[in-house]
């Protein structure tokens, strides 16, 4: 059902760098929006260090790991030392305070997958998630935020490929499509294999950045200002990294068998992963292996119908990147 071509790069395609470089630029944040989300941190730590006065709040999610767009909401972490704490319990005494606070549109969602506080603060008008002692998550936060100072090929094409997903109503979860941390850790991969590689693969390095979280060990090599100018023997652009990224999961990738690691910077097959049954809910339609939680595919959330729909959105999008004389109109045409 899906096509298989071999491709060859358009002649003009350097002639796109301008185009989508305009597209990066006008989706980051400004640096007066960056001051506002750290004022709200501030105001957040002044509340809660009250309640709790060991408890610290970091940012995760795209505010965090640098792949965020201008107008995001902000992802905050609660962590308590104490382990055993009542979750439940403690969003809704932080929600009172917050609301006391006049903080507006305060709600606790106790019983969401992940457990959150929403709020939306006046002052700024940054809508912010608060979530309790989600670890993991900061750490994969800093995982793609260090990858990011490596290279800025890696920001740019995660830009785009982020707004692509948003455009075309591909970044969806509850819909079964893919998460924003799914698909920059696809951009990630992609530039660990591109030859040369682009980027290096930073937890086969040597570690000098270990936690152990929740019995997962987390370490890597994160002195990255160390490797910057790591990928300046390859000399692709912007253009033709799109061109490719679309083109190798429209026709290169391999859905039967494959799963993307970054952890290894190479691709693992679905049969070490033990990942070719259906297991439950767990498809494997997609393979991309998380970083630290490595039983862990953040592609099970694609289903049958799902796996149709992102497919021929890479086809659309490489078609786009191969024939169209104005790829950046057609790519981010709303679906
Ligand atoms: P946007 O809000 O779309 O700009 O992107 P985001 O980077 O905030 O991504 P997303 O909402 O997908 O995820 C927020 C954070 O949750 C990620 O950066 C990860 O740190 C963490 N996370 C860990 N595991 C998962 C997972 O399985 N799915 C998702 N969605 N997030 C995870
Ligand atoms: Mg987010």
């Amino acid at each position: 059902r899906y096509k298989k071509r071999q491709v060859a790069c358009r002649g003009d395609i350097d002639r796109l760098n301008n185009p989508f470089l305009e597209i990066y630029e006008s989706l980051i944040p400004a640096e007066e929006e960056k001051a506002k989300q750290k004022q709200l941190l501030t105001l957040l730590e002044k509340i809660v260090c009250k309640e709790w006065p060991d408890a610290r709040l970091c940012l995760y999610g795209s505010c965090g790991n640098s792949f965020g767009f201008s107008k995001s909401d902000i992802d905050v972490c609660l962590t308590i030392g104490d382990e055993d704490i009542n979750k439940s319990e403690v969003l809704l005494k932080l929600a009172d305070m917050l609301q006391l606070d006049n903080l507006q549109n305060v709600q606790a969602l106790t019983r969401a997958r992940v457990p959150i506080v929403k709020l939306m603060d006046p002052s700024t008008g940054i809508s912010c998630d608060i979530c309790i002692n989600n670890v993991l998550a900061v750490v994969n936060t800093k995982l793609l935020r260090d990858y990011a100072e490596i290279d800025l090929r890696l920001r740019q094409l995660a830009f785009i490929v982020k707004h692509w997903a948003k455009t075309r109503g591909v970044n969806e979860t509850y819909q079964g499509t893919l998460s924003s941390y799914a698909y920059v850790l696809m951009c990630i991969h992609f530039l660990q294999q591109r030859r040369p590689a682009i980027l290096p693969c930073l937890q086969e390095m040597k570690t000098t950045y270990s936690v152990t979280v929740d019995n997962v060990e987390c370490s890597y090599f994160d002195q990255v200002e160390s490797l910057i100018g790591f990928g300046s023997r390859n000399r692709e652009s912007i253009a033709q990294l799109v061109w490719a990224f679309f083109s190798y999961w429209a026709y290169f990738h391999n859905y039967a068998n494959d799963v993307i690691s970054v952890r290894t910077g190479t691709i693992l097959s679905k049969r070490t992963k033990d990942w070719t049954k259906r297991i439950g809910n767990d498809r494997h339609l997609i393979c991309i292996e998380d970083p630290f939680e490595i039983s862990h595919d953040l592609g099970r959330v694609v289903d049958k119908s799902s796996i149709r729909v992102l497919r021929e959105e890479f086809e659309r999008a490489a078609e786009i990147m191969q024939d169209d004389p104005n790829p950046c109109v057609k790519l981010f045409e709303p679906y």
